[in-house]
């Protein structure tokens, strides 16, 4: 298409003037989008947050923290660690990923 000479006709500046404005509103909302994105991938909830979090959900209704963090051991005992993880596949209504992440959580007693 050859180029023609640009006009002041007020159709064609409208038109273009709101193919613009509708450009810059979706570039906008893009970027947006992105920053958003990003944010979310640079700080991923530690597991121990994690952890704290399902701990509230799936047990705390019937564990004290202070009990379990003494149930649960440290996080060098490892037989102790595998006994429990083994226990609560019976007894609890988490997951075993997230039964581990609690017990991650109870382990190394991180501050909420
Ligand atoms: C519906 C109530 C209930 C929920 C929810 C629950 N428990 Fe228990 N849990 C009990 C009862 C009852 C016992 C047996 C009596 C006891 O030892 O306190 C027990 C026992 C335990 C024991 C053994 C206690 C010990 O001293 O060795 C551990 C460890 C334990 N629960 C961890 C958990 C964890 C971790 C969760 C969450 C994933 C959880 N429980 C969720 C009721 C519950």
């Amino acid at each position: 298409m050859q180029p023609r000479p640009f006009s002041m006709r007020p159709a064609r500046v409208k038109r273009l003037a709101v193919f613009l404005g509708t450009a810059w509103l979706a570039w906008a909302g893009i970027f947006a989008w992105m920053a958003g994105r990003e944010a979310a991938v640079e700080s991923p909830p530690t597991p121990a947050a994690g952890g704290a979090e399902l701990f509230e959900r799936h047990c705390a209704s019937c564990h004290s923290l202070d009990a379990m963090r003494a149930a649960a051991g440290t996080p060098d005992d490892a037989p102790r660690r595998k006994e429990v993880e083994q226990f609560l596949d019976g007894h609890s209504e988490a997951t075993a990923d997230q039964n581990r992440q609690i017990l991650d959580f109870l382990a190394t007693g991180h501050a909420r």
